[in-house]
């Protein structure tokens, strides 16, 4: 730490080294502009660390508290920054609360790093980061979920199509369609969660590679920090960002279900299918046609998966074939961690104000559920009652569809003629069957889109999301 100049602060390295580092050098290996980001974990983890080398006889008590009160007060200024302070000339987060710590407690900063590396350092950062993250990107999606349950709730047993191929297949109720999205949501949930269990153990010890000579009490470490426990292997410790990855799996499976919600949203919002209509305030209008209004905040949840699994690939590819234990490589692991975390945050918020500001147009919903002969199969159902083996019965089913079709019209507007005509079987009682309200009643089984077990779902819902 001997060699300053320019008023450039000396690198941590200083005693090996005669020369200044190049500034292409530096404008490549800085990472102050990025690690930023984690300046109140590093400060977290500093003053953890304070106290294990306090416990380790390292630190006398009267030290641990001069440096936990100075980086205390570090983290309210820090909160202060609004964009990494890159003046300082510190090359990444560490170095510059360390500086900063320095300044502030003289010579007695300079003890703090006894015993650690910024290897076992930044993994800490970042593993605390990654449990804030998850724990953030839970409460954000359960508000998504609380505004599909709102939906579900006032729509319980209005109907409308349920596809396949997307070609009309049975009704459902809209509902039953929202509670589809609060299930993929609750994997995420469930996903994250895990992400977070991956994350919450304690790099701290691990030194550089090898684990500190100190004798730190890692496991009450561990516990300060809110982790669960030490890592069990300094190496792979200081080389591990598993953790990381998951998170990014949860957040691209995630990413995944938001654009299957969007694009469902924006061919509903369709004149052609006029099913919804979105909120002004979430869609914009064209310059050029004045008529338009188009879903742009959809599109861009849409997109979101492509970043999502960009970023997902790019953390992947650069750990490939590293070896033990750090590598700068991983430096390069933070821009895409951070970059998905602020997108998926930003459109999980965003969604959740689009479906809650998005209304349904009931009649025309439910005109289009009552088309597309989407009761086909409960006439084919309804043979089976009267002793027709499935096969046969959809094949007169479908004979009738062809009439109704060739006829332009629907199942039950054919003449009970017509239906004796394809099976002696048929009766009036058909017509009451084939009524939408028939349809959907029916599918009374646990899970299914019967109003009646929609709205025991959505209760269930209601109470698990602390709805009241
Ligand atoms: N800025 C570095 C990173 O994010 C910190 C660790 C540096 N360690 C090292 N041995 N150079 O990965």
């Amino acid at each position: 730490m001997s060699k300053t100049s320019g008023g450039k602060p000396a690198a941590m390295w200083g005693g090996r080294f005669e020369g200044e580092a190049d500034e292409l050098f530096r404008a490549v290996n800085d990472s102050l502009g990025v690690d930023w980001e984690l300046v109140q974990q590093d400060i977290r983890g500093s003053i953890a660390w304070a106290h294990a080398l306090g416990g380790a006889g390292v630190l006398t008590p009267d030290e641990v508290s001069k440096i936990e009160d100075a980086l205390k007060e570090l983290s309210k200024e820090a909160a202060a920054i609004p964009s990494p302070p890159l003046p300082s000339g510190a090359e990444d987060v560490h170095t510059w609360v360390e500086q900063e710590l320095t300044k502030r407690v003289g010579s007695l900063g300079k003890k703090l790093h006894t015993g650690r590396s910024r290897n076992d350092q930044v993994a800490t950062d970042l593993r605390l980061w990654v449990v804030e993250q998850c724990e953030h990107r839970i409460a954000e999606v359960k508000c998504l979920q609380r505004s599909l349950v709102a939906i579900g709730s006032k729509h319980a047993s209005d109907p409308i199509p349920g596809y396949t191929h997307l070609q009309r297949a049975q009704p459902v109720t809209i509902g039953h369609w929202a509670l589809a999205y609060v299930e993929m949501l609750a994997r995420d949930v469930d996903r994250l969660e895990s992400a977070r269990g991956m994350a919450a153990r304690s790099p701290l010890g691990s030194a550089a590679l090898a684990g500190t000579t100190f004798r730190v009490d890692r496991s009450e470490l561990a516990m300060r920090l809110g982790f669960s426990a030490p890592t069990r292997n300094s190496l792979d410790a200081v080389s591990d960002r598993d953790f990381a990855l998951d998170l990014m799996h949860a957040s691209s499976v995630c990413s995944m279900h938001l654009s299957r919600l969007a694009e469902e949203m924006i061919i509903f919002a369709t004149g052609e299918f006029a099913f919804i209509t979105l909120d002004d305030s979430v869609t914009s209008g064209s310059s050029l046609m004045p008529q338009k209004k188009n879903p742009d905040a959809l599109e861009l949840i849409r997109a979101g998966v492509g970043r999502a699994l960009g970023n997902y690939t790019n953390l992947l590819t650069l750990l490939k074939g590293l070896t033990l234990a750090y590598n700068k490589d991983m430096q390069e692991d933070k821009p895409p961690v951070f970059d998905s975390m602020r997108r998926l945050s930003l459109l999980l918020r965003i969604a959740a104000r689009v479906v809650e500001r998005t209304t349904f147009n009931l009649e025309a919903c439910e005109r289009a559920a009552r088309g597309g002969h989407a009761n086909s199969t409960e006439l084919a159902d309804y043979l089976v009652e009267k002793g027709t083996p499935f096969r046969d019965a959809h094949e007169v089913a479908g004979r009738l569809v062809r009439e109704a079709l060739a006829g332009g019209c629907s199942l039950e507007d054919l003449s009970l003629e017509t239906f004796k005509k394809h099976h002696p079987h048929i009766e009036q009682d058909v017509y009451a069957r084939l009524t939408l309200d028939a349809v959907l009643k029916r599918r009374d089984v646990f899970g299914g889109t019967a109003p009646a077990r929609v709205r025991e779902a959505i209760d269930a819902w209601r109470r698990s999301l602390g709805m009241s």
